[in-house]
């Protein structure tokens, strides 16, 4: 397992509910918590590991010796309030930071690594990272969000980067 980056497809992907929670999940959850926290990350959504599921994971620490993990499976977002604006980075968009619009309060319904129906009060940071993990299992990247300007920049110095690669 290791992480995708843009421009694969997976991550315009919209991901699959997730209908059993067997050890087959499980194991892919856990497998994404070390990836994630081995890439200081808060936050990942399956299709970022090129699996088009419905789950995320985050902990706003990423402290490896102090896992907080969170597990949400087929998220919902009940409702949200209030805006806020985050300068948001992404392990699969390499070399690029934005500000995104996102709410700042939201009620989060789903189930955890046991299939159990959870609910999540979430602010600040928290309701920020859920968010944009949620849009990954839409097929939606920080690079949605901000301007054609600013996407297409960033579209063109991946291209570059990429061609540098195959001239080795
Ligand atoms: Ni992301």
């Amino acid at each position: 397992m290791d992480i995708v980056v843009y421009p694969d497809s997976v991550l315009k992907e919209i991901a699959e509910p997730v209908e059993n929670i067997d050890s087959e999940i499980q194991g892919i959850i856990d497998r994404m918590a070390d990836l994630m926290y081995s890439n200081s990350g808060i936050g990942l959504a399956a299709n970022q590991v090129g699996i088009p599921k419905r789950i995320i994971i985050f902990d706003i620490n990423y402290r490896e010796n102090q896992r907080d993990l969170n597990v949400l499976i087929n998220p919902v977002i009940l409702s949200a309030e209030d805006k806020i604006v985050y300068e948001e980075g992404c392990l699969s968009v390499p070399y690029f930071n934005g500000k995104i619009n996102r709410k700042k309060n939201i009620k989060v319904q789903g189930l955890n690594r046991d299939g159990n129906l959870i609910d999540i009060d979430a602010e600040d940071l928290t309701a920020i990272c859920i968010q944009h993990e949620i849009d990954h299992l839409d097929g939606v990247l920080i690079l949605d969000h901000v301007s054609a300007l600013k996407r297409n920049m960033y579209k063109k110095k991946i291209k570059n980067l990429i061609k540098k690669d195959k001239n080795g």
